[in-house]
This record gives C-alpha cells, structure tokens and sequence, in this order.
C-alpha cells in the first residue's frame, strides 16, 4: 500500500451518492402505485433512466403490465408521504389517493401533480440479474411547472433551487439531505 492510500478507510457499499428521492409511479390493475427508488441512474446523455427493482415490489407488477412508468421527483415539503410510499406496499395499502395523480402522453403513467418534476418513461428493456430486476426506461416527455423554471441569458432553464429535491445518501448513512448552493460556473 502506498503512502496516500494508508489513511483510506474502507467504507462497504456503492458510493456513488448522494442522489435525489424519486417515486418511481405506475398503473397496477388500473390504479395508481409509487414506491420509492434511491438508487437511480439517468444514462446516455438522460435518454434513459435505469433502476433496480425486487420482484417482490408492487409496483413491479404495473410495470409489467402496461409496460410504462413514471419518475417524480418529491420536493422536501413531500417527505411523510414520500416515507410511506419507501415504507408501505401497495399490496397492503392503497397509495392512488395519496396524491393528485394525472396522466401524460403515455395514457398508463400515472404522475403526481404535487411533484415539481415529472418524467414519463416507456419500458426498454427489462434485465434479470438474479436478486431482481434491472429497469432501463426510455423517457418519452418530462414535464415542470412554469414556477419552476428561470430564463438566463435567453434560455428558459430548471431552477433546483425552487425545486428542493429530497437528497439520500448512501455510504452508511442513508439519511435525506437538502441540496444546496449552485456553484456559478
Ligand atoms: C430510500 C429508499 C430507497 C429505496 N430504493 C429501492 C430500490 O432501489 N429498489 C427497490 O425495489 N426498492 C427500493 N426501496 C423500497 C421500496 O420503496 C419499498 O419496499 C416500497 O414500500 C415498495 O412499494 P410497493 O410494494 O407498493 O411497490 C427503497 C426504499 C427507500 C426508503
């Protein structure tokens, strides 16, 4: 071991983190479902979103059946509802009254009017890895409300500051975090 690597720790599971909360939402029997995704990944320059899914999740059966989901990101204000979709099963609660839920062009994606930013998403592709299931969907249309956006130097942008995303973090801690300043480039 070299000289700088002595006062590494070591420190169990995949740092890549921290990462916003989303509720990942889709149509189970006709109804609205969300549950909540911690590890997620937008790839290929955000054309994909990727997460893993147990197949013992509720929510696991809408996707499969309508082949469609959504990804909504929960501002901060939305955190006990947003612990009750991580906590509770659609199989043993009804979660389609805990929001205004709306649809998009997709018809089968239901989303959650109250979260400042919604995606819709078609499944790709559906990978088994054994433990579960990896999910790779194709976003179709996101959607923010005008509160949201900022125009700066003649482009009309995403505010992050107006939207305060629920941060989890991982590395053991596994507690939320708000986002902070934007570092001006
Ligand atoms: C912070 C956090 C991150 C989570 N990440 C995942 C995940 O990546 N994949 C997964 O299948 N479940 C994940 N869960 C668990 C589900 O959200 C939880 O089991 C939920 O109640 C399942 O709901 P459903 O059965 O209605 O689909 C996470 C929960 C929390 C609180």
């Amino acid at each position: 071991m070299n000289k700088e690597n002595l006062n590494r720790q070591i420190i169990e599971g995949n740092l890549l983190s921290p990462l916003p909360v989303i509720l990942v939402g889709a149509n189970v029997h006709n109804k609205p479902n969300y549950l909540v995704i911690g590890y997620s990944c937008p790839f290929d320059f955000g054309k994909y979103i990727f997460f893993s899914l147990y197949p013992k999740r509720y929510t696991a059966i809408g996707i499969h059946e309508n082949m469609t989901f959504s990804v909504n990101i929960p501002s901060e204000d939305l955190v006990e509802k947003t612990k009750i979709c991580g906590n509770k099963s659609g199989r043993d609660i009804d979660k389609s009254s805990l929001f205004d839920n709306f649809y998009g062009e997709l018809k089968t994606a239901p989303m959650i009017r109250e979260c400042p930013v919604n995606i819709e998403c078609k499944v790709h592709e559906i990978l088994d890895y054994g433990d579960g299931e990896g999910i790779i969907g194709k976003v179709i249309k996101s959607y923010v409300n005008q509160q949201y956006t900022f125009e700066e130097e003649g482009d009309i942008k995403l505010d992050w500051r107006k939207i305060h995303p629920i941060i989890w973090a991982t590395g053991g801690d596994f507690n939320y975090y708000k986002l902070g300043e934007r570092i001006k480039s």
